[in-house]
């Protein structure tokens, strides 16, 4: 039961943050009254097991924004490949698929009209989907699309290339890691991807090989945007890094309105 002063505590926090939000977002108009609040592209990018995804789904909660999962992406076209049973080295049947393929990525993963939510986050299609990532003409469809979904702004695009390559002007660019022992902790214990059942030195080992994929591939490799803010989550609450992120959303937000 919430008490009176966690009432009054919340409401306070409510105006707050909400008063911020206004003074950040919105540019004054000519006339003296509020203008149109802009709606920021946040790209968020960093390595697996570093809390992209529990992070961009608290900050885009916080605003109001939209959330997409790029890896979703990259998951579901593997996962649909293997389904329609395409050779793993089809570059250009896969791309036709990821082209064609109706793809929602929002809390569930559904594509082609199948809920492969669960489905993708196995170590198979850990492997799979890394495969399909290096794929230049796939990353392209891609990457179109995830352009698409964010032109208009008010979204959270969490991925591996996103503050690079698909909004390289995104407004606000945050690079999440955390160290390699952690990362495979958080993941070990994840129970959408390995429900616990899997050994950490084997999940570690996967991870480490996987980092390795994604950073040295010829096509659009992990990398560090100069104009990144880098957050360090080792060690770090939830809610703590969701205030780090939140602070420079303000900052770049603001900047962002000129
Ligand atoms: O974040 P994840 O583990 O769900 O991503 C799945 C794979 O897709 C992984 O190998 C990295 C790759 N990926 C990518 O290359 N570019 C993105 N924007 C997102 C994911």
């Amino acid at each position: 039961m919430a008490t009176p002063a966690m009432i009054r505590h919340t409401t306070r926090m409510i105006r707050v943050l909400s008063r911020r939000m206004s003074a950040c977002y919105t540019r004054p108009l000519a006339n003296g009254t509020k203008g149109e609040r802009k709606r920021l592209v946040i790209a968020i990018d960093g390595p697996s097991g570093a809390g992209k995804g529990t992070i961009a789904r608290a900050v885009a909660r916080e605003l109001g924004y939209r959330h997409v999962d790029t890896g979703a992406m990259y998951r579901a076209v593997a996962w649909l490949a293997q389904e329609r049973q395409v050779p793993a080295e089809d570059e250009r049947a896969i791309a036709a698929l990821a082209e064609s393929a109706q793809l929602d990525v929002g809390d569930r993963v559904v594509i082609e009209g199948r809920d492969v939510t669960s489905a993708i986050r196995t170590a198979e299609m850990d492997r799979a989907a890394a495969t399909v990532a290096r794929m230049p003409t796939v990353r392209r469809v891609l990457v179109a699309r995830q352009h698409a979904l964010g032109q208009d702004g008010g979204i959270v695009m969490e991925g591996r290339d996103i503050g690079t390559v698909v909004f390289p002007r995104a407004d606000v660019k945050i690079y999440l890691d955390a160290d390699p022992a952690e990362r495979a902790r958080r993941r070990a214990g994840d129970p959408a991807h390995t429900g616990g059942r899997t050994a950490l030195a084997d999940v570690a080992t996967a991870m480490a090989d996987r980092d390795r994929t994604d950073a040295t591939r010829t096509a659009s490799p992990l990398v560090i945007a100069p104009d990144a803010v880098h957050v360090d989550t080792t060690g770090v609450p939830v809610d703590d890094v969701v205030k780090t992120v939140m602070t420079v959303v303000e900052e770049r937000g603001s900047r962002a309105m000129g």
